[in-house]
């Protein structure tokens, strides 16, 4: 008591000073934290402002467990990149194949996931690498609240393109002089025991784990759709990309930019020694760069005879028609699933579809100026120094990558660097964050693709080593007959990229 009562607090300005410590302290601790969150602004603006998530989704909660049917010849790189990013930037965990596709052609089977150890052992968030479909072993795989979806594009298109990048591996297509030649006549090419010949027929009816050469019947029709109706949430339709990104972003319940991309890997034309294709295009169809890629040999170690003209695509509509007849349960799913997809549209509402498409593309545009140098217009493979972005040169024809543009901030450019990491890059990447010790036995790329090897140079090169190596696929799976095989692939993931802006813009059916 005493004590207590002899207590007696120091003298008034030592409070003062304690008290106007406490405010400047107090102070300079709320001005940091403005000072932080600017500073934070300034590096994340880019990618977190309002823009980025786009028009609100009400109350969902973003799905993360994700199947996507990767569909050959469809765009679905594109995608692939996309849910790449996703769950690159949440740490989500990958079913990745052991090499750069799931057994395709062989029909799924779970144990061709890297770290599958029995059915719903390890959680798995996200699948989309390319397979042949089998739900049953899929589902060994995935999560029960997994959301599934697929894209789908028009069978004639689809036979251009595969017919250009398959030319020297469906034998169907080797022995054709054109596609028109092989449209009139596809039987007299076709033998369905070959193999690879799957790229000649009713592929996507193949890629969804059907039989592709049954013979046409309205009933068998109904019963593919009906299949892939219950197995997936949602079919998306190339030749309306964008639309299809608005919708499976409301359908997964993703921010804007998770759904935003840019069109890679395009492809100069009038290679040197080619006789040209269509004119006054400065850019070739990626198909056919990639076809006289293919057949000018590089990465088929066959040493197949040289061919510099890219293959003769041109179709009468006669010629077209027949190839959907050809394609007949293809052609059947395609219209099934563009209807059933413009009545989700409907459903979605067209005024409002409209206004996110113009919001996409207006984001897709400030993202290329900030990101991308000159304002992302594609240059040549070689003046690209940074390995981690150089798309794989091909002989006769570059293929045409993006530069990032210099300067940007780190956060800035790790987040734009996603945008534009090639899909075989992308799953080192992916591969290297989820079994750190098995990089080892990836086999180096080196001459076997390009010509003269490139020097590396560039500001990224130096600082993310494991990333900056081309390597090439280790083989054991794949489309293509043993020696063209880890090519074929690898062409394969190169070029199945679409520009989505031509698609658009020049409707279906319609690539070049
Ligand atoms: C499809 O029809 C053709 C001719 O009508 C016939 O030769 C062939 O065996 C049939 N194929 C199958 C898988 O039923
Ligand atoms: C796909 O649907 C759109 C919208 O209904 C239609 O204009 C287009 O002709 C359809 N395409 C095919 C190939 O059926
Ligand atoms: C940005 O990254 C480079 C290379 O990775 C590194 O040297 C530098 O310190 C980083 N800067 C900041 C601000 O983190
Ligand atoms: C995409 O297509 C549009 C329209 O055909 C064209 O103007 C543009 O240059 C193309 N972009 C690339 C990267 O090929």
């Amino acid at each position: 008591m005493c004590r207590l009562g002899s207590y007696r607090p120091g003298p008034l300005w030592l409070w003062k000073a304690l008290l106007v410590f406490v405010a400047i302290a107090f102070a300079g601790q709320l001005m940091g934290l403005i000072f932080n969150k600017s500073v934070q602004l300034a590096t994340h603006s880019l990618f977190s402002a309002p823009e980025s998530q786009g028009p609100s989704l009400g109350s969902c909660r973003p799905h993360s467990h994700v199947m996507f049917l990767k569909t050959h010849k469809t765009a679905s790189s594109t995608v692939l990149n996309m849910l790449y990013r996703f769950g690159e930037e949440r740490s989500l965990h990958f079913a990745l194949p052991m090499g750069y596709q799931l057994g395709y052609p062989l029909p799924f089977i779970a144990h061709r996931v890297k770290g599958y150890q029995g059915p719903r052992v390890v959680e798995f968030h996200i699948m989309g690498n390319h397979m042949r479909f089998h739900k049953p072993e899929v589902e060994k795989v995935m999560p029960e609240d997994t959301f599934y979806f697929s894209i789908v594009r028009d069978p004639v298109a689809l036979a251009e393109s595969s017919f250009a990048y398959y030319k020297e591996v469906a034998p169907a297509f080797r022995k054709a002089k054109s596609l028109g030649d092989f449209a009139d006549n596809p039987r007299s090419y076709y033998d369905p025991r070959l193999r690879n010949n799957h790229y000649a027929r009713n592929l996507l009816w193949f890629d969804f784990g059907m039989d592709h050469n049954a013979n046409f019947s309205v009933g068998l029709a109904h019963r593919g759709e009906a299949m892939v109706h219950k197995a997936f949430k949602l079919i998306l339709v190339s030749e309306y990309f964008d639309q299809s990104m608005v919708l499976l972003r409301h359908a997964l319940c993703w921010p804007l930019d998770s759904v935003v991309s840019f069109s890679l890997n395009a492809r100069q034309q009038k290679p040197p020694g080619s006789t040209g294709g269509g004119a006054s295009n400065s850019w070739m169809d990626k198909a056919a760069a990639a076809a006289v890629a293919a057949a000018a040999g590089v990465g088929v170690r066959g040493g197949r005879p040289l061919i510099r003209a890219p293959p003769d695509l041109s179709l009468t509509p006669a010629q077209r028609e027949k190839l959907r007849e050809w394609n007949s349960l293809d052609w059947h799913l395609y219209q099934a699933f563009n209807r059933s997809f413009w009545e989700e549209v409907r459903r979605f509402g067209q005024e409002r579809m409209d206004q996110e498409v113009a919001l996409l593309r207006a984001r897709r545009d400030t993202l290329a100026h900030v990101c991308l140098r000159n304002g992302g217009k594609p240059v040549e493979a070689q003046r690209i120094r940074d390995k981690a972005i150089r798309p794989f040169q091909s002989g006769v024809v570059k293929i045409l990558g993006y530069e990032l543009q210099p300067g940007l901030d780190n956060i800035t450019t790790e987040a734009c660097l996603r945008l534009i990491r090639p899909e075989i890059q992308y799953k080192d990447v992916l591969d290297a964050k989820q079994f750190p010790r098995s990089q080892s036995i990836k086999v180096q790329l080196g001459q076997q693709l390009r010509g003269p090897p490139i020097a590396v140079g560039g500001s990224y090169v130096g600082a993310r080593p494991s990333r900056t190596r081309e390597r090439l696929p280790p083989g054991g799976e794949g489309g293509a007959p043993r020696g063209g095989r880890t090519m074929e692939e690898v062409e394969r993931d190169w070029s199945a990229r679409l520009n989505q802006t031509s698609l658009l813009r020049e409707g279906k059916g319609r690539l070049r």
